[in-house]
């Protein structure tokens, strides 16, 4: 495996010529920072500016080239403009950029692939405006129209995007903040967080305590939650700080939603398209967790052409023709180099690929739970780690500090990170899945050893 891919990236990764932000950087830094908003986030805790990217490499304007490990926020499946995902796109847009939801070839292509991939139960697929929070907009409005009803249990540490009905569901208080009032009816349960169960352990009864605190508050009619249409969880949390939950905890959850008469819906915006070694993360449950509504966003437009979709089970598919409507729900561009990528993926079993690669690389990153006291666990599936930075392993203090300086220094040294988790302690690495195996594991040295510098630093 160890050559696999080599050609999609730069041959030589990382180099730094100038720590980062150097002089051109820098420039174009301070210019952003002068006119657009304050809000902007990422330039903050990468401060570069980028020349071009290739498969898992960024080249930056002052010639540093780093190993992303960031791959877009999980967009880049396939990598810094895959060839197939160009040569599709470029073909496209010479004929068709937008048509609405008007069939054209690529289109037809694009529905044809998800079909090949989708399990057979969700026969039914619809592409929504072009973020991954239109498309929970959407599965939520489905599931609503389909039920009659409007409560949705959702996640402690969800993330489901940053509009009207998505932001409610998202749990961060620093996105949250100043918004009251959010959308009505919305109520937040447990997960299946071991490392800090929030039943107080063990640990390893978590999925079952969290699967039972889903099925009483569906069963108590005191439980102050009225019969929702449907339950909301991300099949592996992304930006909650990579957790990820048992089989047996997917399982559950869709048994307790079929019992309770309860729609459920995965959000595989960011864990879906093989990110973590299956096509879609419930796949981890064998066939025992097939969702209502699946939602997909991110790597599906192939070179991080905006695109969402939700696919659904038939009995759903009761709305007329127009009950929603969007203007930018057909980005030919988008399905062309979608589909192009998911057809390279299926042919070149990149789900199997991110999971055999995933397994070497945690099991390096294990070794800092045990060499370094910093690192209180290092958690991966697939090609999507979490590594939670502590102040002190018997304590569990999160460390948010330290796991921003994680973020800078692995960025000083070349390789790109972020960070994420209930306290901003997690460095979260969402690698493109066609990453050698070379530049993955020079990726996870160089991390291993900042975070060992960190530690000699405190
Ligand atoms: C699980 C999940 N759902 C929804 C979203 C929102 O997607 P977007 O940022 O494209 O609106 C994200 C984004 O990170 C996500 O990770």
């Amino acid at each position: 495996m160890s050559n696999r891919f080599s050609e999609l990236s730069l041959s030589e990764a990382p180099v730094i010529k100038t720590t980062p932000p150097g002089p051109k950087s820098k420039a174009m830094l301070e210019t952003q920072a002068s006119l657009e908003s304050s809000v902007v986030s990422y330039p903050k805790g990468m401060p570069m500016a980028i020349k071009r990217g290739k498969g898992a490499t960024i080249e930056d304007v002052d010639g540093n080239v780093y190993i992303d490990m960031f791959g877009g926020a999980g967009v880049m499946a396939v990598g810094h403009g895959h060839p197939d995902a160009l040569k599709a796109a470029h073909a496209a847009i010479d004929l068709y950029t937008h048509t609405l939801d008007i069939p054209t070839d690529v289109r037809a292509t694009m529905v044809a692939m998800l079909r090949e991939l989708l399990p057979a139960e969700l026969s039914r697929v619809f592409f929504g405006g072009p973020t991954g929070s239109d498309a929970v907009e959407q599965a939520i409005k489905l599931a609503r129209y389909n039920t009659g009803r409007h409560e949705i249990i959702a996640f402690h540490g969800a993330y489901h995007g940053m509009t009207g009905v998505a932001l409610g569901l998202t749990t961060d208080e620093s996105h949250r903040a100043g918004m009251a009032p959010l959308v009505p009816g919305i109520h937040f349960i447990p997960y299946d967080y071991k490392y800090r169960s929030p039943f107080g352990g063990p640990e390893d009864e978590t999925d079952l305590r969290a699967a039972e605190y889903l099925d009483l508050v569906l069963s108590d009619s005191h439980s102050g939650f009225g019969k929702p249409a449907a339950v909301i969880m991300e099949s592996v949390q992304g930006e909650g700080g990579t957790i990820i939950p048992s089989p047996r905890f997917l399982k559950m959850v869709r048994e307790i939603t079929t019992k309770h008469d309860v729609l459920l819906i995965c959000d595989e915006i960011q864990s879906g398209l093989g990110r973590t070694g299956k096509m879609f993360a419930f796949e981890h449950a064998g066939s025992d967790c097939i969702p209502d509504i699946v939602t997909m966003s991110k790597a599906l437009g192939g070179l991080g052409f905006p695109i969402s979709a939700i696919a659904y089970r038939e009995k759903l598919d009761t709305w007329p023709a127009g009950a929603s409507i969007g203007t930018f729900r057909g980005n030919m561009a988008a399905y062309a180099a979608g589909a192009a990528a998911l057809r390279f993926m299926k042919d070149n079993d990149i789900p199997g690929y991110a999971a055999e690669l995933g397994a070497k690389m945690l099991k390096e990153l294990k070794k800092l739970e045990t060499e370094t006291k910093i690192v209180g666990e290092a958690r991966g599936i697939g090609l999507m780690f979490g590594i939670e930075i502590v102040r002190d392993q018997k304590t569990k203090e999160p460390a948010s500090d330290l796991a921003k300086k994680v973020r800078k220094y692995a960025h000083q040294r070349g390789v790109m990170i972020e960070v994420g988790g209930h306290h901003n302690n997690v460095a979260r690495l969402l690698p493109p899945l066609i990453i050698t195996e070379e530049l993955a594991m020079k990726g996870v040295e160089i991390i291993s050893q900042v975070i060992r510098d960190i530690e000699k630093e405190i």
